[in-house]
């Protein structure tokens, strides 16, 4: 998610479209403690290279006597370093009815949901109604992308 928004704000920038966003914040979810685990070094570790990444910049800049404020993206881009760094996981099972009062009150906050790759171990486990509950909550305009593979029909 935060690679796909820091190439979404480069190319409105190539092709001088307005970005339409001046924030970012990122909770993840899943029922496993080792998978939100991996997770975090993982958002971790990109937050690192994004941190690299800029200084690298700064620093060709420098050395080629241009003004490292010539950089547009560099705000975006220290933003997308910090969401990755403070990134919060939390454990929610959706099959448990007792738990999805966090996912709706989360669904609520977010602008944006992404669900991936879980919709058929939901419904495999007889629970896709809780996803739809979650959803459900969310504020209108929220951008919701579900991802599953296979066809449409396979993912049900
Ligand atoms: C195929 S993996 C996808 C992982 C990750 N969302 C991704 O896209 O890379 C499916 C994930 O769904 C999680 N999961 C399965 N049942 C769940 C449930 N009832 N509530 C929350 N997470 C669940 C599993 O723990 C696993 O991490």
């Amino acid at each position: 998610m935060l690679d796909f928004l820091l190439a979404w704000e480069s190319w409105c920038r190539l092709w001088s479209q307005p970005f339409p966003l001046d924030s970012v914040e990122l909770v993840g979810i899943d029922r496993s403690q080792p998978a939100l685990d991996y997770a975090r070094r993982v958002s971790v570790a990109f937050g690192r290279e994004v941190q690299r990444w800029i200084e690298t910049r700064q620093r060709v800049l420098h050395e080629s006597g241009r003004d490292d404020q010539e950089w547009p993206g560099r705000a975006w881009a220290e933003q997308i370093r910090s969401a990755a760094a403070t990134a919060r996981w939390e454990q929610i099972d959706l099959t448990r009815a007792e738990q999805l009062a966090r996912g709706q009150e989360l669904a609520r906050w977010a602008n944006v949901i992404v669900v991936s790759y879980v919709l058929r171990e939901l419904q495999d486990a007889g629970s896709g109604d809780n996803l739809s509950t979650v959803l459900a909550a969310a504020e209108p305009g929220t951008l919701v992308l579900l991802l599953e593979s296979g066809t449409k029909d396979d993912a049900g």
